[in-house]
């Protein structure tokens, strides 16, 4: 079932096109990688599609639905865990982090506790329940933001640069908790450069560049078009993910 559909989004602020004539679609239950070099229009193309920005042309179907004008379904139905992710923690504490999403969504005080419980339990964070974000490590803190989109309970969960300033270690849990997102069912939008970590992964690939769609497909095909795009060719064997295998 197709889940997400863009056809021909364009977007620009003031004078200054960042987005021309961006079309893909997804399946229900895929992952698919958005590389593009830097200021290709990556992060933009998400903002959109999570409903905080307005296309200047173009629709999104969600769900065979047009969403183009309906931002607050696209809050609902997508989870975007920013480039930046940081800064999205709020919480005293893991646990109340994790909460404030659902309890945003004007949830009972059971459903709440229950959707927190199952993110907790589904990344492993109920060690670090009462302890505050800042004391946890990079990856754990990227995982617990990973958790607190996910306890919204979105059906597309996008993920700006997940691995970004994260040792091999926090790049391995991280990454865990993507394929384990995928096994769960919940279609994922990965946006990274750092293609040879994850591209074995991917369904399909969709590379941007200059804000114009340049390639999409199978991620094997990607392949050849990395190195014009600016993103660094993973070497040899991509496709060799076992170090995911190894204890950390
Ligand atoms: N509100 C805005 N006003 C002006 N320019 C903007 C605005 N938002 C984005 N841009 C510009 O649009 C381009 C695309 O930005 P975007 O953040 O989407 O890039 P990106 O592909 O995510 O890059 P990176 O890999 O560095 O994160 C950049 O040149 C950026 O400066
Ligand atoms: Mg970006």
């Amino acid at each position: 079932m197709e889940i997400l559909r863009v056809e021909n989004l364009s977007f620009s602020a003031g004078e200054k096109t960042i987005l021309e004539n961006v079309s893909f679609s997804l399946e229900k239950g895929q992952l698919m990688a958005i590389c593009g070099p830097n200021g290709a229009g990556k992060s933009c193309l998400l903002r959109i599609l999570k409903g905080l920005q307005r296309p200047k042309e173009g629709r999104i179907f969600i769900e065979g639905e047009d969403c183009t004008r309906k931002e607050k379904t696209r809050l609902l139905k997508t989870g975007l865990v920013f480039q930046d992710a940081d800064v999205q923690t709020i919480g005293e504490t893991v646990e109340r982090d994790i909460s404030f999403g659902p309890e945003n969504l004007r949830l009972s005080k059971e459903e709440v506790r229950k959707a927190t419980e199952h993110v907790m339990e589904f990344f492993d964070l109920q060690p670090f329940r009462k302890r505050g974000p800042e004391t946890l490590s990079g990856g754990e803190r990227r995982k617990l933001v990973i958790a607190g989109v996910l306890a919204m309970d979105p059906e597309i969960v996008m993920l700006d640069e997940p691995f970004a300033n994260l040792d091999y270690r926090g790049v391995q849990t991280v990454l865990k908790a993507i394929v384990k997102l995928r096994e769960s069912g919940k279609t994922v939008l990965l946006v990274s450069h750092e293609v040879e970590k994850f591209l074995a992964l991917c369904d399909s690939t969709l590379i941007i560049n200059g804000g114009r769609t340049v390639f999409s497909g199978s991620s094997e095909e990607a392949v050849s078009h990395f190195k014009e795009n600016g993103i660094l060719q993973p070497r040899g064997a991509f496709k060799d993910l076992s170090y995911l295998e190894e204890e950390s």
